[in-house]
């Protein structure tokens, strides 16, 4: 059953292990109002440790993932109220594009359509991207005299190589789904009308992994980007026995399986949790 969110921009169901969690502004592109990244932070803060759901994926009402910020009630009203309003609507804003990044659970954004500037922000937050080959993505910011703020040069920088993201900040073109996906922005696209089926696929993968593992990959990947190899190393040695600690049988029954009982093969598939439920 569908809920919403105190303020109905944020629409979100849980079935089958997975949290369905959309921008719902369609009306208004799904652009980032105020209100909608405060109703954002809180549906993501209340499902977060929830146990009826493994993967969080995250996409847009009707035809935009999200037309980034919204340029009334995020720039223009907050900029008449003076630089305190401005600097706690960006507080707002990068808060739950933060606590996305390093969310508990898997995440996966469904880039239903439009997906421009600030939408870069959850984009990246999001650990994996799907799109329709029929959405756009674009840094609009040049357009309408602006740099690509909030993160979105950022993201540019980390996603693309340097001359593409220079390429894409500059110009203000738009790069369809299948575009984004050759250049890196998004893993996968597809026809929009098989974007849910093949999340939905994916989604049941990492259903299927140890959750702590994937707690503690995701935020390796994340944090060794800016670390020499050497810290790597080393955060990768504590990363693992501190993952050691939340689930200490996992890896055991796993080595179990393929070592005594040969029942599956790492190299080709993921260990049976439902025999111990670790
Ligand atoms: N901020 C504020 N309002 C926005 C918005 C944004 N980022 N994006 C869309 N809207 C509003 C429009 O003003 C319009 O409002 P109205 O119905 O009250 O007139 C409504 O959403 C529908 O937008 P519209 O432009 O008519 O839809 P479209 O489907 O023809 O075009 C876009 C979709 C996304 C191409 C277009 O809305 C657009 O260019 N939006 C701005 C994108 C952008 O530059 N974002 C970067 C912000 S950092």
């Amino acid at each position: 059953m569908t809920e919403l969110s105190s303020n109905g921009v944020v629409a979100y169901d849980v079935e089958d292990g997975i949290a369905w969690v959309r921008f719902n502004r369609p009306d208004k592109r799904n652009c980032m109002s105020p209100t909608l990244n405060r109703d954002m932070l809180a549906v993501l803060e209340s499902l977060e440790f929830r146990d009826d759901f493994g993967v969080l994926v995250l996409s847009g009402e009707g035809t935009a993932w999200s037309a980034g910020m919204d340029l009334k009630e995020y720039f223009r009203e907050n900029e008449a109220k003076g630089l305190g309003a401005t600097r706690a609507a960006q507080r707002e804003a990068y808060g739950w594009w933060d606590r996305l990044r390093w969310y508990q659970k898997p995440t996966i954004a469904m880039v239903n359509g439009w997906c421009f500037g600030g939408g870069y922000g959850p984009l990246f937050s999001c650990d994996l991207a799907f799109a329709a080959n029929e959405a756009q993505f674009g840094l609009s910011e040049i357009n309408w005299g602006i740099l690509p703020g909030g993160g979105a040069s950022k993201v540019a920088a980390e996603l693309l190589p340097f001359r593409k993201a220079m390429y894409h900040a500059m110009m203000g073109e738009n790069l369809t789904g299948v575009q984004a996906a050759e250049w890196g922005l998004v893993n996968e696209a597809l026809p929009l009308d098989q974007l849910k089926a093949r999340v939905t696929e994916v989604a049941k993968v990492l259903l299927a992994k140890n959750p702590v593992a994937l707690k503690a990959t995701k935020d390796a990947v994340r944090r060794v980007r800016e670390m020499t190899y050497d810290n790597a190393e080393d955060y990768l040695i504590r990363a693992q026995e501190a993952a050691n600690s939340f689930d200490s049988e996992g890896r055991k029954e796993a080595t179990r399986q393929f070592i005594d009982e040969k029942s599956y093969k790492p190299g080709l598939g993921a260990y049976d949790r439902t025999k111990t439920g670790a």
